[in-house]
Protein backbone atom coordinates (compact mmCIF):
# COMPACT_ATOMS: atom_id res chain seq x y z
CA UNK A 1 0.00 0.00 0.00
CA UNK A 2 1.14 3.38 -0.50
CA UNK A 3 -0.23 6.68 1.07
CA UNK A 4 0.89 10.15 0.95
CA UNK A 5 1.33 11.92 4.29
CA UNK A 6 1.04 15.81 4.81
CA UNK A 7 2.47 17.22 8.09
CA UNK A 8 2.06 20.88 8.71
CA UNK A 9 1.17 21.17 12.64
CA UNK A 10 4.05 23.42 13.72
CA UNK A 11 7.01 24.94 11.24
CA UNK A 12 7.81 22.54 8.90
CA UNK A 13 5.39 22.26 5.36
CA UNK A 14 6.20 18.54 4.46
CA UNK A 15 4.86 15.95 2.70
CA UNK A 16 5.75 12.26 1.71
CA UNK A 17 4.66 9.31 0.37
CA UNK A 18 5.34 5.87 1.64
CA UNK A 19 5.40 2.34 0.68
CA UNK A 20 4.47 -0.86 2.29
CA UNK A 21 3.07 -4.57 2.38
CA UNK A 22 -0.36 -5.24 3.77
CA UNK A 23 0.08 -6.77 7.31
CA UNK A 24 1.72 -5.65 10.33
CA UNK A 25 5.81 -5.43 9.96
CA UNK A 26 7.69 -3.02 10.44
CA UNK A 27 9.67 -1.28 7.22
CA UNK A 28 8.85 0.28 4.89
CA UNK A 29 9.76 2.63 1.89
CA UNK A 30 10.13 6.02 1.56
CA UNK A 31 9.10 7.03 -2.31
CA UNK A 32 9.30 11.04 -2.03
CA UNK A 33 9.91 12.99 1.21
CA UNK A 34 9.89 16.46 0.86
CA UNK A 35 9.80 19.54 3.28
CA UNK A 36 9.64 23.15 3.43
CA UNK A 37 11.43 24.42 6.60
CA UNK A 38 9.78 28.18 7.48
CA UNK A 39 13.12 28.99 9.84
CA UNK A 40 13.92 32.01 7.54
CA UNK A 41 10.29 32.82 8.29
CA UNK A 42 10.12 32.61 12.05
CA UNK A 43 13.56 33.13 12.68
CA UNK A 44 13.56 37.49 13.62
CA UNK A 45 10.99 36.76 16.01
CA UNK A 46 12.77 33.84 17.54
CA UNK A 47 10.03 31.52 17.84
CA UNK A 48 6.81 29.82 15.55
CA UNK A 49 4.73 32.83 15.12
CA UNK A 50 1.02 30.73 14.59
CA UNK A 51 -0.76 33.05 11.88
CA UNK A 52 3.20 33.24 9.69
CA UNK A 53 3.01 29.99 9.80
CA UNK A 54 -0.64 29.08 8.24
CA UNK A 55 -0.16 31.47 5.77
CA UNK A 56 3.00 29.63 4.85
CA UNK A 57 1.67 26.47 4.77
CA UNK A 58 -1.38 27.39 3.17
CA UNK A 59 1.34 28.90 0.15
CA UNK A 60 3.52 26.07 0.19
CA UNK A 61 1.26 22.76 0.60
CA UNK A 62 0.04 22.32 -3.00
CA UNK A 63 3.69 22.54 -4.40
CA UNK A 64 5.10 20.45 -2.18
CA UNK A 65 2.24 17.37 -3.06
CA UNK A 66 2.96 17.72 -6.54
CA UNK A 67 6.46 17.69 -6.26
CA UNK A 68 6.61 14.77 -4.00
CA UNK A 69 4.04 12.87 -6.45
CA UNK A 70 6.60 13.79 -9.30
CA UNK A 71 9.40 12.38 -7.24
CA UNK A 72 7.90 9.06 -6.61
CA UNK A 73 6.83 8.83 -10.12
CA UNK A 74 3.03 8.50 -8.79
CA UNK A 75 -0.37 10.00 -10.04
CA UNK A 76 -2.92 10.37 -7.41
CA UNK A 77 -4.79 7.53 -8.56
CA UNK A 78 -1.74 5.19 -7.80
CA UNK A 79 -2.63 6.07 -3.85
CA UNK A 80 -4.19 4.10 -1.41
CA UNK A 81 -5.09 6.70 1.56
CA UNK A 82 -4.22 10.25 2.19
CA UNK A 83 -2.85 11.06 5.73
CA UNK A 84 -2.04 14.10 7.68
CA UNK A 85 -1.94 15.00 10.98
CA UNK A 86 -5.01 15.87 12.64
CA UNK A 87 -3.78 17.55 15.47
CA UNK A 88 -2.00 18.55 18.14
CA UNK A 89 -0.12 21.42 17.38
CA UNK A 90 -0.94 25.17 16.05
CA UNK A 91 -4.64 24.95 14.84
CA UNK A 92 -4.22 27.11 12.00
CA UNK A 93 -1.64 24.92 10.29
CA UNK A 94 -3.65 21.59 11.09
CA UNK A 95 -6.39 23.14 9.41
CA UNK A 96 -4.78 23.92 6.31
CA UNK A 97 -3.06 20.08 5.98
CA UNK A 98 -6.31 18.51 7.13
CA UNK A 99 -8.59 20.25 4.89
CA UNK A 100 -6.21 19.53 1.58
CA UNK A 101 -5.74 15.67 2.60
CA UNK A 102 -9.72 15.80 3.06
CA UNK A 103 -10.07 17.46 -0.55
CA UNK A 104 -7.63 15.32 -2.01
CA UNK A 105 -9.59 11.77 -0.90
CA UNK A 106 -12.64 13.63 -1.11
CA UNK A 107 -12.33 14.16 -4.88
CA UNK A 108 -9.86 10.85 -5.75
CA UNK A 109 -12.47 8.78 -3.57
CA UNK A 110 -9.47 7.11 -0.93
CA UNK A 111 -9.43 6.88 2.44
CA UNK A 112 -8.47 9.97 4.61
CA UNK A 113 -6.63 9.72 7.61
CA UNK A 114 -6.43 11.70 10.64
CA UNK A 115 -2.98 10.73 12.41
CA UNK A 116 -2.08 12.04 15.85
CA UNK A 117 1.16 13.85 15.44
CA UNK A 118 2.22 12.66 18.31
CA UNK A 119 1.66 8.65 17.06
CA UNK A 120 3.57 9.89 13.71
CA UNK A 121 6.84 10.48 16.29
CA UNK A 122 5.58 7.28 17.89
CA UNK A 123 5.38 5.06 15.34
CA UNK A 124 8.15 6.71 12.88
CA UNK A 125 10.88 4.01 14.15
CA UNK A 126 9.23 1.47 12.97
CA UNK A 127 9.86 2.80 9.32
CA UNK A 128 13.10 2.26 9.17
CA UNK A 129 14.03 -0.34 11.83
CA UNK A 130 12.58 -3.72 12.48
CA UNK A 131 10.98 -2.83 16.09
CA UNK A 132 8.24 -4.59 17.00
CA UNK A 133 5.63 -3.58 19.90
CA UNK A 134 5.29 -3.30 22.25
CA UNK A 135 8.40 -1.17 23.38
CA UNK A 136 9.19 2.11 25.77
CA UNK A 137 9.20 5.18 23.97
CA UNK A 138 10.60 8.79 24.87
CA UNK A 139 8.95 11.41 22.97
CA UNK A 140 10.83 14.83 23.19
CA UNK A 141 10.00 17.13 20.61
CA UNK A 142 9.19 20.99 20.86
CA UNK A 143 5.83 20.44 22.08
CA UNK A 144 6.06 17.18 24.17
CA UNK A 145 8.07 15.73 27.01
CA UNK A 146 6.66 11.96 27.70
CA UNK A 147 7.49 8.39 28.26
CA UNK A 148 5.27 5.68 26.91
CA UNK A 149 4.31 2.15 26.54
CA UNK A 150 3.56 1.90 22.76
CA UNK A 151 1.99 -1.32 22.13
CA UNK A 152 0.63 -0.36 18.43
CA UNK A 153 -1.26 2.60 17.10
CA UNK A 154 -4.00 4.00 18.92
CA UNK A 155 -2.88 1.72 21.88
CA UNK A 156 -0.51 3.70 24.44
CA UNK A 157 0.19 3.88 28.14
CA UNK A 158 1.16 6.96 29.50
CA UNK A 159 4.46 6.45 32.26
CA UNK A 160 4.93 10.06 32.78
CA UNK A 161 5.24 13.42 31.25
CA UNK A 162 6.50 16.61 32.02
CA UNK A 163 5.28 18.88 35.03
CA UNK A 164 5.76 22.30 33.04
CA UNK A 165 8.35 22.80 30.12
CA UNK A 166 8.77 20.27 27.07
CA UNK A 167 12.74 19.94 26.99
CA UNK A 168 13.08 21.11 23.49
CA UNK A 169 11.62 24.39 24.85
CA UNK A 170 14.37 24.12 27.01
CA UNK A 171 17.02 23.72 24.31
CA UNK A 172 15.45 26.59 22.49
CA UNK A 173 15.18 28.95 25.21
CA UNK A 174 18.60 28.55 26.47
CA UNK A 175 19.49 29.01 22.75
CA UNK A 176 17.60 32.28 22.67
CA UNK A 177 19.57 33.51 26.01
CA UNK A 178 23.21 32.34 24.33
CA UNK A 179 21.78 34.21 21.02
CA UNK A 180 22.56 31.50 19.01
CA UNK A 181 19.19 31.47 17.02
CA UNK A 182 16.39 29.19 16.22
CA UNK A 183 15.43 26.13 16.71
CA UNK A 184 18.36 26.20 19.20
CA UNK A 185 18.56 22.09 19.85
CA UNK A 186 20.79 22.01 16.66
CA UNK A 187 22.85 25.19 17.76
CA UNK A 188 23.49 24.27 21.33
CA UNK A 189 25.22 20.74 20.26
CA UNK A 190 27.16 22.01 17.70
CA UNK A 191 28.72 24.60 20.63
CA UNK A 192 28.76 21.79 23.24
CA UNK A 193 31.13 19.84 21.45
CA UNK A 194 34.27 21.69 22.57
CA UNK A 195 32.80 22.64 26.07
CA UNK A 196 33.75 21.84 29.27
CA UNK A 197 30.72 19.76 30.53
CA UNK A 198 31.50 19.60 34.27
CA UNK A 199 32.13 23.69 34.51
CA UNK A 200 28.51 25.14 35.29
CA UNK A 201 26.92 23.02 38.39
CA UNK A 202 22.99 22.90 37.04
CA UNK A 203 20.03 21.78 38.55
CA UNK A 204 18.50 18.52 37.56
CA UNK A 205 14.70 18.95 38.55
CA UNK A 206 13.17 15.18 39.37
CA UNK A 207 16.47 13.47 39.29
CA UNK A 208 16.73 10.55 41.48
CA UNK A 209 12.81 10.92 42.51
CA UNK A 210 10.78 7.72 41.70
CA UNK A 211 8.62 7.76 39.00
CA UNK A 212 8.85 8.87 35.25
CA UNK A 213 7.94 12.75 35.28
CA UNK A 214 9.97 15.70 34.05
CA UNK A 215 10.75 19.03 34.47
CA UNK A 216 12.93 21.28 33.06
CA UNK A 217 11.82 25.27 33.78
CA UNK A 218 14.00 25.34 37.12
CA UNK A 219 17.07 24.46 34.59
CA UNK A 220 15.71 27.52 32.40
CA UNK A 221 15.77 29.70 35.08
CA UNK A 222 19.19 28.36 36.21
CA UNK A 223 20.66 29.04 31.87
CA UNK A 224 19.16 32.43 32.32
CA UNK A 225 20.76 33.51 35.62
CA UNK A 226 24.29 31.68 34.18
CA UNK A 227 23.57 33.64 31.12
CA UNK A 228 23.45 36.93 32.85
CA UNK A 229 26.73 36.59 35.03
CA UNK A 230 28.90 35.30 31.79
CA UNK A 231 30.96 37.89 30.03
CA UNK A 232 30.40 39.31 26.57
CA UNK A 233 32.42 37.61 24.12
CA UNK A 234 33.55 35.13 26.30
CA UNK A 235 33.55 32.51 23.66
CA UNK A 236 34.83 29.36 26.17
CA UNK A 237 32.44 29.99 28.91
CA UNK A 238 29.67 29.70 26.47
CA UNK A 239 30.65 26.73 25.11
CA UNK A 240 30.74 25.49 28.38
CA UNK A 241 26.97 26.20 29.76
CA UNK A 242 25.59 24.45 26.31
CA UNK A 243 27.97 21.16 27.60
CA UNK A 244 27.06 21.90 30.89
CA UNK A 245 23.75 21.99 29.91
CA UNK A 246 23.10 19.03 27.24
CA UNK A 247 24.74 17.11 30.16
CA UNK A 248 22.44 18.15 32.35
CA UNK A 249 19.89 16.93 30.02
CA UNK A 250 21.35 13.75 29.51
CA UNK A 251 21.36 13.18 33.16
CA UNK A 252 17.47 13.84 33.60
CA UNK A 253 16.23 11.79 30.40
CA UNK A 254 18.64 9.45 31.59
CA UNK A 255 17.38 8.75 34.79
CA UNK A 256 13.46 8.92 34.05
CA UNK A 257 14.23 6.27 31.38
CA UNK A 258 15.96 3.90 34.19
CA UNK A 259 13.19 4.50 36.23
CA UNK A 260 10.79 3.21 33.53
CA UNK A 261 12.96 0.53 32.21
CA UNK A 262 13.15 -0.76 36.15
CA UNK A 263 9.68 -0.83 36.27
CA UNK A 264 8.80 -2.63 32.87
CA UNK A 265 11.34 -3.56 31.29
CA UNK A 266 10.90 -3.93 27.88
CA UNK A 267 13.40 -5.46 25.50
CA UNK A 268 13.84 -1.64 23.83
CA UNK A 269 13.58 1.79 24.70
CA UNK A 270 12.67 4.40 21.58
CA UNK A 271 13.70 7.88 21.57
CA UNK A 272 11.90 9.76 19.00
CA UNK A 273 10.87 13.29 18.17
CA UNK A 274 13.32 16.65 17.47
CA UNK A 275 15.31 16.21 20.21
CA UNK A 276 16.15 12.72 19.58
CA UNK A 277 17.99 14.27 17.05
CA UNK A 278 21.10 14.92 19.45
CA UNK A 279 23.37 12.45 19.17
CA UNK A 280 25.30 13.15 22.74
CA UNK A 281 21.77 12.37 24.40
CA UNK A 282 21.26 9.41 21.78
CA UNK A 283 24.88 7.97 23.21
CA UNK A 284 23.84 8.81 26.97
CA UNK A 285 20.15 6.99 26.59
CA UNK A 286 22.06 3.65 24.27
CA UNK A 287 24.12 3.75 27.88
CA UNK A 288 21.28 3.73 30.08
CA UNK A 289 19.24 1.27 28.11
CA UNK A 290 22.57 -1.27 27.76
CA UNK A 291 22.65 -1.04 31.85
CA UNK A 292 18.78 -2.33 32.46
CA UNK A 293 19.57 -5.74 29.43
CA UNK A 294 17.48 -3.54 26.59
CA UNK A 295 18.96 -1.37 23.26
CA UNK A 296 18.44 1.56 22.08
CA UNK A 297 16.69 2.00 18.90
CA UNK A 298 16.16 5.59 16.89
CA UNK A 299 15.08 6.78 13.81
CA UNK A 300 17.57 8.57 11.22
CA UNK A 301 18.46 12.11 12.52
CA UNK A 302 16.72 13.27 9.54
CA UNK A 303 13.15 11.46 10.29
CA UNK A 304 13.14 13.14 13.65
CA UNK A 305 12.05 16.66 13.10
CA UNK A 306 9.09 17.00 11.88
CA UNK A 307 8.40 15.64 8.31
CA UNK A 308 5.73 13.94 6.48
CA UNK A 309 7.43 10.40 5.83
CA UNK A 310 6.17 9.57 9.50
CA UNK A 311 2.50 10.57 9.10
CA UNK A 312 2.37 8.60 6.06
CA UNK A 313 3.83 5.50 8.11
CA UNK A 314 1.24 6.32 11.02
CA UNK A 315 -1.17 6.18 8.25
CA UNK A 316 -0.05 3.37 6.74
CA UNK A 317 0.41 1.33 10.55
CA UNK A 318 -3.40 2.74 10.54
CA UNK A 319 -4.61 1.56 6.97
CA UNK A 320 -3.81 -1.51 7.92
CA UNK A 321 -5.85 -2.36 10.68
CA UNK A 322 -8.54 -0.14 9.09
CA UNK A 323 -8.59 3.13 11.23
CA UNK A 324 -9.33 5.90 8.67
CA UNK A 325 -11.69 8.56 9.34
CA UNK A 326 -14.66 10.37 8.38
CA UNK A 327 -14.74 13.86 6.19
CA UNK A 328 -16.22 15.40 9.37
CA UNK A 329 -13.29 14.91 11.34
CA UNK A 330 -12.42 18.00 13.13
CA UNK A 331 -8.60 19.12 13.82
CA UNK A 332 -7.61 19.15 17.09
CA UNK A 333 -5.55 21.51 19.10
CA UNK A 334 -5.04 18.88 21.77
CA UNK A 335 -4.88 15.34 21.23
CA UNK A 336 -3.42 13.38 24.41
CA UNK A 337 -1.93 9.88 23.27
CA UNK A 338 -3.27 8.65 26.26
CA UNK A 339 -6.10 10.00 28.01
CA UNK A 340 -5.99 7.91 31.03
CA UNK A 341 -3.99 8.76 34.20
CA UNK A 342 -0.17 8.33 34.09
CA UNK A 343 0.92 5.11 35.57
CA UNK A 344 3.12 5.71 38.74
CA UNK A 345 6.06 3.24 38.53
O1 LIG B 1 9.60 17.14 16.70
P1 LIG B 1 9.92 18.55 16.36
O2 LIG B 1 10.50 18.85 15.00
O3 LIG B 1 8.68 19.48 16.54
C1 LIG B 1 7.74 19.28 17.54
O4 LIG B 1 6.88 18.39 17.38
O5 LIG B 1 7.87 20.00 18.56
O6 LIG B 1 10.93 19.07 17.50
C2 LIG B 1 11.51 20.33 17.44
C3 LIG B 1 12.39 20.50 18.66
C4 LIG B 1 12.94 21.92 18.81
O7 LIG B 1 12.73 22.32 20.15
C5 LIG B 1 14.42 21.76 18.51
O8 LIG B 1 15.26 22.69 19.20
C6 LIG B 1 14.67 20.35 18.97
O9 LIG B 1 13.53 19.63 18.57
N1 LIG B 1 15.87 19.79 18.34
C7 LIG B 1 16.98 19.43 19.03
C8 LIG B 1 17.93 19.02 18.06
N2 LIG B 1 17.37 19.15 16.82
C9 LIG B 1 16.11 19.61 17.02
N3 LIG B 1 17.24 19.45 20.35
C10 LIG B 1 18.47 19.03 20.74
N4 LIG B 1 19.44 18.65 19.88
C11 LIG B 1 19.22 18.62 18.55
N5 LIG B 1 20.19 18.25 17.70
ZN1 LIG C 1 6.92 16.98 16.18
Amino acid sequence: MRVLGIETSCDETAVAIVEAPAGTRPQGTILANVVYSQQTEHRRFGGVVPEIAARAHLERLDGLVEEALATAGLALGDLDAIAATGGPGLIGGVMVGVMAAKGLAFARRKPFLAVNHLEGHALSVRLTEPVDFPYLLLLVSGGHCQLLTVRGPGDFTRLGTTIDDAVGECFDKAAKLLGLGFPGGPAIERLAKDGDDRRFDLPRPMWRKPGCDFSFSGLKTAVRLAVEKLDAGDERARADLCASFQRTVGDVLADRCANALRAAPPSTLVVAGGVAANLYLRRRLDETARQHGAGLVAPPVALCTDNGAMIAWAGIERLRLGLVDALDFKPRPRWPLDPTAAVRV
